[in-house]
C-alpha cells in the first residue's frame, strides 16, 4: 500500500509536469479510476481525447481506444499502459478479410462499432459506441443497406430494436459471451427482487430477458437514478467500482461467468494488464506511444467524427 501511494504521488507530480491527462475505461483496476482525470464509456472517452487542452493522454483502456484518442488529437502524445492490451472484437476483425468482406456488398454503408482498429474505421463509414448505435442506425433512412461490424450481438440487438434488416460481421466480446446463462438463471431465481441489468455485447438471451440493456455510463446512470436497490449486472465487473461508490446502500450483483473465467464473476483480460506502475512508467518514458499512419488517420477521423456529429 505505501509502494501504491508513492506512485500515485508521482504519477500526479509526472502528469504535472507534463501537462498529461489520465483517460481511464469503467473496466480499469479501481486504483486507477480513483486517479483519472476523467472515467468514463468509449463514447465519452473519445469526446475527453478530442476535447482535451492537455499536451499528452495517458489511456488506460485497451489499444482501440488510445487509437481513437491518436485518430482524433494527432498533435498529441498519446500512450497506453501496455501495448498488448488488446481487445477480442478488434482482433476479430483484420483488415484485409474485412476489406474483403465489405466488397461484397458495395451498395452497403459500414457502421463500425468504436471497438475496432484505425484500419477498420478507416473502412467505415460510421463509427458507433453502445450509447449512441440505436441513435446512429435510425438516423438513416429506412431504406439503407448496412454493414454493421464487428460486434455480431450489438448488431443483433441493434437490428431487433431498429426493425433493420444488418449484415453482421461475426465478431464477439469474449468476456460478455461468457456470461453464464445457467449461473445467471440461479441467481435470478434466488433474486427475484433484483432487476437485470445488461452491456448489449451480452448475448441475445440475456438481452431478452433484460430488464434495461445500455452502454457502462447507461448502467451506472441506471442504477443511480431509477427508484430500486437490487440490480444483478451483466457488464464486465470493474463497473461495480463507480457503483458502489455512487450507491453505496444498494444490493448490487455481477453476473456470473462460467467456469472457464478465472474469475467468479465476468473481467476483461486486456483492461485488467492496466496496473498503476505500468501506468507510472508510461507517463515517465512517455511510451509504449500510439502511432497511426496519417493516410489511416485521415480516412478513421472521417468516420468516428461523423458519430461524434451525429451523438452531439
Ligand atoms: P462502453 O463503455 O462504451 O459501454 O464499452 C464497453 C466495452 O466493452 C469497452 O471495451
Ligand atoms: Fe474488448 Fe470485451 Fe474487453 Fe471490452 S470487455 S475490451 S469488448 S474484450
Amino acid at each position: 500500500v505505501a509502494d501504491d501511494l508513492d506512485l500515485i504521488a508521482e504519477i500526479n507530480r509526472l502528469k504535472k509536469e507534463k501537462n498529461a491527462v489520465i483517460l481511464a475505461h469503467y473496466y480499469v483496476d479501481g486504483a486507477i479510476q480513483d486517479i483519472a482525470d476523467y472515467i468514463g464509456d468509449s463514447l465519452g472517452l473519445s469526446q475527453q481525447a478530442a476535447a482535451t487542452p492537455a499536451d499528452m493522454i495517458v489511456f488506460c483502456g485497451v489499444h482501440f481506444m488510445g487509437e481513437t484518442a491518436k485518430v482524433l488529437s494527432p498533435n498529441k502524445k498519446v500512450v497506453i499502459p501496455d501495448l498488448n492490451a488488446g481487445c477480442s472484437l478488434a482482433d476479430s476483425a483484420p483488415a484485409d478479410k474485412f476489406a474483403a468482406f465489405k466488397a461484397q456488398y458495395p451498395d452497403h454503408l459500414v457502421i463500425s462499432y468504436i471497438n475496432c482498429s484505425a484500419e477498420i474505421k478507416a473502412l467505415t463509414d460510421i463509427v458507433c459506441t453502445s450509447s449512441n448505435a440505436l441513435q446512429i442506425v435510425n438516423s438513416l433512412p429506412k431504406d439503407q443497406k448496412i454493414i454493421f461490424a464487428p460486434d455480431a450481438n450489438l448488431g443483433r440487438y441493434v437490428a431487433h430494436k431498429t426493425g433493420r434488416d444488418l449484415v453482421l460481421w461475426d465478431g464477439a466480446c469474449i468476456v460478455h459471451i461468457d456470461i453464464s446463462r445457467e449461473k445467471l438463471q440461479k441467481l435470478r431465481e434466488e433474486n427475484p427482487d433484483a432487476l437485470l441489468i445488461a452491456h448489449p455485447e451480452c448475448k441475445e438471451d440475456i438481452l431478452l430477458q433484460a430488464d434495461f440493456v445500455s452502454s457502462t455510463t447507461g448502467l451506472l446512470k441506471f442504477v443511480q437514478e431509477y427508484p430500486h436497490d437490487k440490480f444483478i449486472v451483466a457488464t464486465e465487473a470493474g463497473i461495480l467500482h463507480k457503483m458502489k461508490e455512487s450507491v453505496p446502500h444498494k444490493k448490487l450483483i455481477p453476473a456470473p461467468a462460467t467456469d472457464n473465467n478465472t474469475c467468479a464473476c465476468s473481467e476483461c483480460p486486456y483492461m485488467k494488464m492496466n496496473t498503476l506502475e505500468k501506468l507510472y512508467n508510461a507517463l515517465l518514458y512517455e511510451q509504449p506511444e500510439i502511432i497511426v499512419p496519417e493516410n489511416t488517420r485521415l480516412k478513421a477521423y472521417a468516420s468516428v467524427a461523423r458519430m461524434l456529429e451525429l451523438s452531439k
